[in-house]
């Protein structure tokens, strides 16, 4: 066995009405802070004012950047860096779902280095930024505890991945009750990218027995609450499990990486505006059919996970319940199932799967796939 590294934040504050905490946790590192988040939803949710109230009362300025869409451009990173250098911020808090998240690691990027967002597309940011305070309203990304931010540039139409140490949050705080208002959608389309993390995670060439230990909790908690959740967005149990389940997965494949269902799911929305989410959702089963034979005693281990009684069943029969399984949770969402849903018709499942094929993460899969078994699994799903 070789030596691995996993890295996470220094700080998990969890549990109904964390987001009190914002205020305590930001004076540790200053008197004023840069709330980064999205146009919208945490002010109509009430979780913007809970943290600004939260922020005063710890005797912390703060300075609303509300101003990110979601798949965050550059510019959005350079106004968000601009606004924090003039007000003097400290301390930034990422206040959303993934897309804040990432414009918030930019941010402390750009500032740490002093250097645009731009420069560090292939090269790892050697100065730590402004701490950042991660607090997630959806259960999905596992952003807050990840080293990874995805900006793009829009002139150039590529999404640049940004990674490093630097970037991993100083402080999560997970407040289920934040998560109370996500719409079933959205609610299953989130958790079903946070079960593909875990799983794609748990089969992942890069995987360690570390990243196991989280990859296969991640997938205990979300097959048992992401159902529960959907249907009824107030059942405080489901949701605690699912931000701990998302942040679980967020480990795993944060140390260890996604496979090929991110390779296909990546161009689906490049090309067909399909939300990442949903991309995944409709693929996972699918895709794991396909990686079966190559890891049939993992796949037994997953049958287990999932819940499934695997008691005198070979890995194989094993392997082949927990692919029914992901199947029968999908089905339960109630999400689109076909790729036609979406627009997309047989003539460019060619291009598809060139593009997924050049992927990075098709190559960490536990089965390498030519162009050739990319289509046919999108065909699968046409
Ligand atoms: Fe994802």
């Amino acid at each position: 066995m070789s030596v691995t590294y996993f890295q996470s934040p220094s700080r998990i504050v969890s549990g109904p009405g964390a987001v009190a905490q914002a205020g305590p946790e930001s004076a540790r590192f200053g008197s004023r802070a840069l709330i980064v988040t999205g146009r919208g939803s945490s002010r109509k949710s009430g979780a913007l004012d809970a943290v600004a109230k939260s922020l005063e009362g710890a005797g912390v300025t703060p300075v609303v950047f509300d101003q990110v869409p979601s798949d965050p451009d550059m510019l959005t990173v350079e106004n968000g860096a601009i606004i924090a250098r003039k007000e003097g911020c400290d301390v930034i808090v990422a206040l959303g779902g993934g897309s804040p998240m990432d414009a918030a690691k930019g941010i402390s990027v750009v500032l740490g280095n002093n250097a645009p967002v731009g420069d560090f597309e292939f090269r790892q940011p050697e100065r730590q930024g402004p701490p950042i305070i991660a607090i997630p309203t959806t259960a999905g990304t596992g952003s807050e505890i990840t080293r990874i931010s995805i900006i793009t540039d829009t002139e150039r139409k590529v999404k640049m991945v940004l990674q490093g140490p630097t970037l991993i949050p100083t402080v999560a705080i997970l407040d289920p009750e934040l998560t109370y208002s996500v719409p079933p959608d959205f609610t299953a389309a989130t958790g079903m990218d946070a079960l593909t993390h875990a799983v794609e995670a748990y089969l992942s060439s890069l995987a360690t027995p570390l990243t196991d230990i989280h990859a296969l909790a991640a997938i205990r908690l979300i097959a048992e609450a992401l159902i529960p959740a959907t249907l009824n967005g107030k059942n405080a149990e489901a949701r605690e499990k699912m931000l701990l389940g998302q942040m679980e997965a967020g480990y795993a494949f944060g140390n260890a990486s996604t496979c090929l269902v991110h390779s296909m799911s990546r161009p689906l929305g490049a090309h067909f505006g399909i939300p990442h989410g949903k991309a995944n959702a409709m693929l996972l089963a699918t895709v794991m059919e396909f990686n079966r034979p190559a890891a049939p005693e993992r796949f037994a281990r997953l049958a287990e996970a999932l819940g499934e009684n695997i008691e005198g069943l070979g890995s194989r029969e094993a392997g082949m319940a927990a692919v029914n399984a992901l199947q029968a949770i999908f089905e339960e969402t109630g999400l689109p199932a076909r790729l036609s849903d979406w627009g997309v018709s047989e003539k460019d499942l060619g291009r598809l799967a060139e593009d997924a094929h050049a992927s990075g993460s098709t190559a960490l899969n536990c089965r390498i796939p030519t162009v050739e078994q990319i289509r046919a699994l999108y065909e699968a799903i046409l």
